[in-house]
């Protein structure tokens, strides 16, 4: 049996990432690498998730219009805004550009964005009545697919003049994405990655959240693998080419623990109601390192 159960084509028959090429010239050392790392006790993801150079095309395609959002909402964003307003800026966006919201009837998700403001953590609910105010931070996180092909980012914004310490807990959140990138070497292990991102939160005195993590991501939504923050660097699958997932701790200020809402079973807010803040980004594990397909 392979890594992933499946039978390997033959040496002379088509390879199986569809490319066309035999299988001897395509794909073979490959799962050769792969089937020698899983024989040791690595844990391997299916080549189903590995994605292909023209995978890789479509999710750019894809995550340009996620990006156009968010810097249409990085030029409009202001105190006197309601979260709803944003919610229309979105759709408007990806109706001009030829896209629907990912989060839209997701898992029965009402609205085409999240919108988080302070203390929530992730999945706000845009609402009229959440009208952003000097001194707000603000997550804004946007899922786009087009033509078949997801990306994922998120960003934060700050409202008028921040408490300096909010700010420390915004710039520190997006300082453990950016250590998580570099961690981001193929052929060694996730939890390396997710070590990288946590020791940036806890060495600044902020806690990462255990339960949400980032994900695969390309041709579905939420793909594998689960991505942790709170990992030891001798855990998780290996980070392989091709292999395609989100970097998307949520820090807070104060613990880590949760609450969801009970009446709509969605919006997450900090237990202890201090503020916390998420940058997530998409990217692709190269041959030497990672590209950036969403930000
Ligand atoms: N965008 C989130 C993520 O980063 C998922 C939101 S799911 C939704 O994975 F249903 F709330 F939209
Ligand atoms: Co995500």
């Amino acid at each position: 049996m392979s890594y992933d159960g499946m039978t390997n084509p033959g040496r002379n028959d088509a390879c199986w990432c569809g490319s066309g090429r035999k299988y001897k010239k395509c794909h073979e050392q490959f799962d050769q690498r792969l089937e020698l790392l899983w024989s040791r006790g690595e844990e391997i993801l299916p080549r189903s998730l590995y994605k292909t150079p023209a995978d890789i095309e479509g999710i750019k395609a894809s995550a340009a219009v996620n990006m156009g959002v968010l810097d249409y909402v990085g030029e409009h964003i202001q105190a006197g805004v309601s979260t709803m307003d944003i919610n229309r800026w979105v759709e408007d966006y990806l109706a001009a550009h030829g896209a629907v919201s990912a989060d839209l009837n997701f898992e029965g998700y009402p609205y085409s964005v999240c919108t988080s403001i302070n203390d929530v953590v992730c999945h706000g609910f845009p609402n009229e009545k959440d009208v952003l105010k000097d001194g707000d931070i603000i997550n804004v996180d946007m899922s786009t697919i087009k033509d078949g092909y997801f990306s994922d980012s998120s960003r934060m914004y700050c409202i008028g003049d921040v408490d300096p310490e909010w700010r420390r807990l915004v710039d520190t959140c997006k300082a453990s994405v950016e250590a998580g990138l570099a961690a981001v070497r193929p052929w060694h292990r996730l939890g390396e990655m997710g070590d990288a991102v946590h020791r940036v939160n806890a060495e600044a005195g902020f806690s990462v959240v255990e339960v949400y993590g980032g994900h695969g991501i390309g041709k579905e939504f939420h793909e594998d693998p689960f991505v942790s923050f709170v990992s030891e660097p001798d855990e998780g699958p290996i980070m392989v080419p091709g292999m395609c997932f989100t970097i998307e701790p949520m820090v807070n200020m104060g613990g880590p623990d949760i609450t969801t809402d009970k009446d709509n079973g969605w919006i997450v807010r900090t237990a202890d109601h201090t503020p916390s803040a998420q940058w997530e980004v998409q990217l692709v594990v190269t041959e030497t390192g990672y590209e950036l397909l969403s930000w």
